[in-house]
């Protein structure tokens, strides 16, 4: 039965009292939030009939899946909604062009060896310690800026899963060093960079776990299509948060995290035998300290 409570005066005047909100004063930013975040929960209760048996099911499965927490909130959208709104923002302040941002994912690990990537000195980066019975990656390209001028003494952080679809760190069989397929590289003043790796395959949540049970319960599936995630941090450039995911995957445009977007989309050149990508990366220059910095998300470290 539909009811119409939460604009009561009762239910407002609970709503402020449990944010924290007195008088008529507009509470400080986390009361306001917490506030709208309640009410928003209140209404779906109402709108939907929730009952206690669900509601309290609810939390039940939220407190037992907290450690998949991380992977059930790109699996809803809510990542690549950030994005979304972080594009917004910038368009609406003019700031527009070069690479695509596109979701970072809960499975980078800070502390990846730092390498001389400088092409004039040296040839091109190995990412992979472990032996994996796949096919060579090859991936090549150029960080330039705005006018298309080099980028000069760019970090490129790059990391990626196995050909089983598991990260270092993160791998359920435990079979992987630290750092495998996983590196900074310090580019040149030419902005150029190469690396070769054991090609990744696409990745799927943790079968039977939280996000799996979610995805199931929605008549979703939980897989990616392969890709290589990105950092690129360099003085005087906005540090760019994106990956690429291989255009020729089944799931390239069908996936869960929602982290494939137009441009972002290369199919590897196969004509040589293994796969090779060419992909030029344009940075934004920075505005401020804050863009040349990374975001405060909590990250693993290694
Ligand atoms: C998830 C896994 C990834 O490898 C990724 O890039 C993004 C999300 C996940 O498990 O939700
Ligand atoms: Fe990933």
């Amino acid at each position: 039965m539909m009811t119409d409570i939460v604009r009561t005066q009762a239910v407002q005047q609970l709503l402020d009292r449990a944010a924290g909100i007195s008088g008529q004063a507009p509470g400080p930013r986390l009361n306001a939030i917490v506030r709208d975040l309640l009410e928003a929960l209140m209404s779906v209760i109402e709108r939907h009939d929730i009952s206690e048996s669900e509601f309290w099911g609810a939390v039940e499965f939220l407190g037992r899946g907290a450690g998949e927490l991380g992977l059930i909130v790109p699996g809803l959208g809510i990542e690549h909604f950030l994005d979304l709104h972080m594009d917004a923002k910038d368009a609406a302040a003019g700031r527009v062009g070069g690479t695509p941002r596109t979701i970072e994912g809960p499975l980078y690990v800070a502390g990846a060896p730092l390498v001389d990537g400088d092409l004039t000195r040296t040839n091109d980066v190995n990412l992979t310690d472990d032996p994996d019975e796949t096919e060579e990656l090859t991936m090549s390209g150029r960080v330039s800026g705005p006018d298309g001028e080099p980028v000069e003494n760019a970090i490129l952080h790059v990391w990626h899963a196995n050909s089983k679809g598991f990260y270092s760190h993160f791998d359920p069989t435990g079979a992987q060093s630290p750092f495998n397929n996983r590196r900074r590289i310090r580019l040149g003043a030419d902005g150029r960079y190469a690396f070769h790796s054991k090609m990744p395959q696409g990745y799927s949540v943790p079968p039977g776990g939280a996000a799996d049970q979610l995805m199931t319960a929605l008549g979703r599936h939980g897989n990616r299509p392969a890709h290589v995630h990105f950092f690129i941090e360099a003085p005087g450039y906005r540090t760019l948060t994106t990956q690429i995911n291989f255009g020729d995957d089944p799931h390239a445009r069908d996936d869960f995290a929602f982290g494939t977007r137009e441009g972002l989309l290369p199919v590897p050149d196969r004509s040589g035998g293994s796969p090779a990508v060419h992909f030029d990366f344009v940075l934004q220059r920075s505005a401020s300290a804050d863009d040349e910095a990374f975001s405060s998300r909590p990250r693993a470290s290694a």
